[in-house]
């Protein structure tokens, strides 16, 4: 083989290792779990409002009645719940009302956090912490976005309360732009 035919395969070959070279790569979604007891009293009182909503929620189909509060920079804290549609996709959940309404009703605020719980077909609030479908993280992550610092996450369980850092943090691999 001449010289240069060797060095031109020798190049052939690592450019198609290269090219091949599958990469695995993982993303976590970090939280803790926290009890009732480790929460600071504002925390605490965002968890009883978005516990509240629940009351609110119009849920004659699923019977699974979801509330939400948002906490503004404002100060101000906005509830929401899930308000359901006999045409089913017509209706939406507790995040998005939350979300949507605070935006509408406050457009200078910047959301600084939100907590979620939710109560069963039995009524009761559910044991596990129920966490925003894939629509409302995306809707989420436009105000996290907006207000350009991450929005905590509380989603509230029976006994425990799953903290998480960031809609970002829960929405992996996100379209953010077009
Ligand atoms: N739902 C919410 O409001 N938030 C969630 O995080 C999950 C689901 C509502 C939508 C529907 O009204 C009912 O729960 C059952 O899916």
């Amino acid at each position: 083989m001449a010289f240069s035919s060797f060095f031109e395969n020798l190049a052939l070959s690592l450019c198609a290792e290269t090219l091949n070279r599958m990469q695995k790569k993982t993303i976590t979604v970090p939280f803790e779990e926290l009890s009732y007891s480790e929460l600071s009293p504002a925390d605490a009182a965002l968890v009883e409002t978005a516990r509240e909503a629940t009351e609110r929620s119009y849920a004659p189909y699923s019977h699974f009645r979801v509330g939400a509060a948002i906490l503004l920079d404002n100060g101000e804290v906005v509830p929401g719940s899930n308000q359901e549609n006999v045409a089913y996709p017509s209706g939406t959940c507790a995040e998005r009302s939350a979300c949507f309404y605070a935006h509408a009703r406050y457009p200078e605020a910047k959301f600084k956090k939100i907590a979620v719980a939710a109560r069963g077909t039995d009524g009761e609030f559910v044991a596990a912490p129920v966490a925003p479908c894939g629509a409302c993280r995306q809707s989420l992550l436009e105000y996290e976005m907006l207000a350009g610092a991450p929005v905590e996450v509380l989603l509230v369980g029976r006994d425990s309360v799953y903290r998480l850092p960031s809609v970002a943090s829960m929405l992996p691999l996100a379209f953010t732009e077009f």
